[in-house]
């Protein structure tokens, strides 16, 4: 069930049996010549929705733009600075808890997140952890702790295997064959066909967004191929990666003590 999709009665008739949710996060920027700028979120939110409906968990909306100052040297691409997402994130968390949720389970489609979203988690064991110290116990609406985890889907172990098996080396590490399958799965309508050049696995670290386009100037990056992508490879992905986030979620229940 979608957040947006319910009514308050509902929220808190919901919140007496489930205190979790499932928050898709992705990222707006070009994926190379055929793939979606919305890529990230998009699978993020295909993802993140279906594996709600496997577990019964209900999905807030989707967080569309991330950490993506990399790819800003191409046209559409939208980013928000590391800082800024980190009070994205946190406002979200704090908002929720405020109403009794206190199992944050990310979606995740975009590597640029990780390191900014699992730094606002510590933001957020901080804050309620300070207020908590300074109110007492019981004094106050917020729940006293939260938990909250980011599960990349396309490093998922069901979906790196699938991902080996369909493109091998191919899948490369930006506009991968993988997320663009997802895509062409979700949007049937939306697929592409341009010729791409070949191209060579480099994978340096990244920098700016200058050097990106430099060493990477169709946006593609880590030997790419994602003219291997298809509907059909998207549906089997898809299936994989929600089997394992559905197995990982049960997991960090179980962990957290519920
Ligand atoms: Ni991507």
């Amino acid at each position: 069930m979608q957040l947006q999709l319910t009514t308050w009665p509902e929220v808190e008739s919901y919140l007496k049996d489930n205190t979790g949710v499932i928050l898709p996060i992705g990222s707006t920027e070009q994926h190379g010549p055929t793939g979606l700028v919305g890529t990230d979120a998009l699978t993020a939110e295909v993802i993140g929705r279906r594996l709600g409906e496997e577990i019964g968990v209900m999905v807030a909306p989707t967080i569309s733009v991330g950490m993506a100052q990399h790819h800003m040297d191409f046209p559409g691409s939208v980013t928000l600075r590391p800082s800024t997402l980190m009070l994205v994130v946190r406002d979200m968390v704090m908002s929720l808890a405020r109403h009794g949720f206190d199992r944050f389970y990310f979606v995740n489609g975009h590597g640029g997140n990780i390191q900014p979203v699992n730094t606002a988690f510590s933001e957020v064991h901080a804050e309620l952890g300070e207020a908590a110290a300074l109110a007492g116990p019981g004094s106050n609406r917020m729940p006293a702790e939260v938990f909250c985890r980011l599960a990349n889907w396309f490093a998922m172990p069901q979906v790196d295997t699938l991902s080996q098996e369909l493109y091998g080396d191919k899948n490369g590490s930006h506009a991968t064959p993988a997320e663009v399958s997802v895509t062409w799965y979700a949007f049937p309508d939306q697929q592409r066909d341009v010729p791409l050049d070949t191209m060579g696995s480099e994978a340096n670290p990244i920098q700016g967004a200058a050097d990106f386009r430099r060493r990477h100037p169709d946006g593609r990056r880590g030997g790419a191929d994602p003219s291997l992508s298809t509907a059909e490879d998207g549906e089997r992905l898809v299936k994989a990666a929600v089997e394992d986030l559905a197995a990982d979620y049960r997991h960090f229940m179980s962990v957290t003590g519920t």
